[in-house]
C-alpha cells in the first residue's frame, strides 16, 4: 500500500514510524516531511496547505490511503478534495474540522448540547466586548475565533489587560482575520488533561491520556509554546474522571456533530480541565496533538493503519485499539530563543538507537553532505517508554543528554508535576 502523510513535524514523524510497522505498507510519502522524517519516508516538497498540490501528487502516484495530520489542511478541506478523487483518508472533512477551526462554532455546539465548558459570550463588535469587560469577572480569557497557530488565547489577569487583548485582536488584528470574532470566557482552574480519541462518527475510542507542558521554561515559566514536552498517562485522568468524560463530553460531542450533519471521522482531541465542578472542555482539536502524539503512539499496541482505515470506513466498533500499561515521556529539544526569535542551521548529532527510546524530528533539514541541520524552533522530541512514569522520565532525559546540538535547550522538569500528583 502506498500511504501519503500530509505534514512535516514531530507529530507526523511519530505517525509515520507507527504506520511503518504494518506489513501492508510498501511506501510512505511525507508532504513536505522534514530532514529527519526522510529516514523513514520519501519527502515530497509540497506544502501542507497546498491542497491542489496534495491532490495532484496523490492522484499521480496512485496513493491508496492518506493521513492529513495538521489543522490547516483539514480546515481547508484537504480530506474533501482527496475523497472527491477517490482517495480514502484519515481525518475529518472541512465541515467537521470546524470544531477546531472556529471557537465560536465549538462554544455554541457545547452550549446547544449541554457539554460542560467555560461560560462565554461571543463578540463581533469591539465596543460591545469592551463594555462587557467593564463588569466581567477577572481573570478572564479572550480567544480569537479562528486558527491562530495555537496562540489565539490570552488570559487576562486585569481588566486593563483584557481590554488591551480585545484591542489587539479586533483592531490591530494580531491574529489576522481570526480576530474579527472573539469569545470572552470564564477563567477555569484545575489540572489539564489531553485526551486524543479515534472516532468514525458513531463510536469514540479514547487513547491513553497525556499531559502537555506549554510554557517555554521550567516551573511553567516563560511564554506559551507549541508544547515543550509530554507524559502519558496523565495521573489526573483517573478511571472515575474517564467514565464521567465519556458520558458528559466524548459521546455527547460525537452525537452532536452527527446531529448537526457534521459527522467527525479521524482523531478528535479533547483539551480538558478537571475543575472543582468536574471535567470541562477547554478546546477541541480536529487532529492529533503535537507533542502528545509523541507519547501516545509509542504506547499503542494495536495496528495504527488498521485503526485509521476503520475510522474512514465506519468500522471502529469491530477494531482492536489497545494501549500498553506502560508510561511514556517526551522531552522537546528546541532552539535557543524559541518561541520568539531563534537561529537555524545548527548541526544535530543523534545518539545510536536504543530499545524503548525514539527520536522524532520536528524541525530539521538535510545539509549538502546529508548532515541533519536544525530548521525550526522545536527541533526534536525524545521519547522513552518504561514500566512507570519515574523511569520513563529518567530514560527520556538520559537519551536527551546524548543529543548534540549547539544553541539548543530543553525543559528539565517534564513530568515532575505528574509525578507529584502520583505521590
Ligand atoms: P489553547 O491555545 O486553546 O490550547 O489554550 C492555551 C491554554 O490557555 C490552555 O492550555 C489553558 O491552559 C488556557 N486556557 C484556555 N481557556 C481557558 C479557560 N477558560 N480558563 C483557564 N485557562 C484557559
Ligand atoms: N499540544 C497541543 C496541540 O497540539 O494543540
Amino acid at each position: 500500500m502506498k500511504i501519503m502523510v500530509v505534514g512535516g513535524g514531530g507529530r507526523e514523524h511519530a505517525i509515520i514510524k507507527s504506520l511503518k510497522k504494518n506489513e501492508r505498507v510498501t511506501e510512505i510519502y511525507a508532504l513536505p516531511g522534514n530532514g529527519g522524517i526522510a529516514a523513514d519516508a520519501t519527502c515530497v516538497p509540497v506544502g501542507a496547505k497546498d491542497i491542489e498540490g496534495i491532490v495532484a501528487f496523490a492522484t499521480e502516484n496512485a496513493i491508496d490511503f492518506a493521513v492529513v495530520a495538521p489543522d490547516d489542511p483539514l480546515v481547508l478541506g484537504a480530506v474533501d478534495a482527496l475523497n472527491a478523487v477517490g482517495i480514502p483518508c484519515f481525518g475529518p472533512k472541512a465541515n467537521a474540522a470546524i470544531i477546531e477551526g472556529s471557537k465560536v462554532f465549538s462554544k455554541n455546539l457545547m452550549k446547544k448540547y449541554g457539554i460542560p465548558t467555560a461560560a462565554y459570550e461571543v463578540f463581533t463588535e469591539m465596543s460591545a466586548a469592551l463594555e462587557y469587560l467593564e463588569t466581567a469577572p477577572i481573570p478572564t480569557v479572550i480567544k480569537a475565533d479562528g486558527l491562530a497557530l495555537g496562540k489565539g488565547v490570552i488570559i487576562a489577569q486585569t481588566r486593563e489587560e483584557a481590554k488591551e487583548a480585545v484591542h489587539s485582536m479586533m483592531e490591530d488584528k494580531i491574529f489576522g482575520a481570526s480576530g474579527s470574532q472573539i469569545v470572552i470566557e470564564e477563567f477555569l482552574t484545575g489540572p489539564e488533561v489531553s485526551v486524543l480519541s479515534f472516532t468514525d462518527g458513531n463510536v469514540v475510542i479514547p487513547m491513553v491520556s497525556s499531559m502537555d507542558h506549554k510554557r517555554a521554561h521550567d516551573n511553567d515559566e516563560g511564554l506559551n509554546t507549541g508544547g515543550m514536552g509530554t507524559i502519558a498517562p496523565n495521573p489526573y485522568y483517573t478511571e472515575a474522571v474517564a467514565a464521567e468524560c465519556m458520558e458528559t463530553i466524548f459521546l455527547p460531542t460525537i452525537k452532536a456533530m452527527k446531529a448537526e450533519g457534521r459527522e467527525f471521522r479521524g482523531c478528535l482531541y479533547f483539551g480538558l480541565m478537571i475543575t472543582p465542578d468536574g471535567p470541562k472542555v477547554i478546546e477541541y482539536n480536529c487532529r492529533f496533538g503535537d507533542p502528545e502524539t509523541q507519547v501516545v503512539l509509542p504506547l499503542l499496541e494495536s495496528d495504527l493503519l488498521t485503526i485509521m482505515e476503520a475510522t474512514a470506513n465506519g468500522t471502529l466498533a469491530e477494531t482492536e485499539v489497545k494501549f500498553s500499561e506502560k508510561s511514556a515521556c517526551c522531552v522537546i529539544v528546541a532552539s535557543e530563543g524559541y518561541p520568539t526569535a531563534y537561529k537555524k542551521g545548527f548541526e544535530i548529532t543523534l545518539p545510536a538507537a536504543e530499545e524503548d527510546k525514539e527520536i522524532f524530528v520536528a524541525g530539521a533539514r538535510l545539509g549538502a553532505g546529508g548532515e541533519l541541520l536544525s530548521d525550526g524552533g522545536r527541533v526534536l522530541g525524545v521519547t522513552a517508554i518504561a514500566e512507570n512514569l519515574e523511569m520513563a522520565i529518567e530514560k527520556a532525559y538520559a537519551h536527551t543528554k546524548k543529543v548534540h546540538m549547539d544553541n539548543s535547550f530543553y525543559r528539565s522538569d517534564i513530568g515532575q508535576r505528574a509525578l507529584k500528583a502520583l505521590k
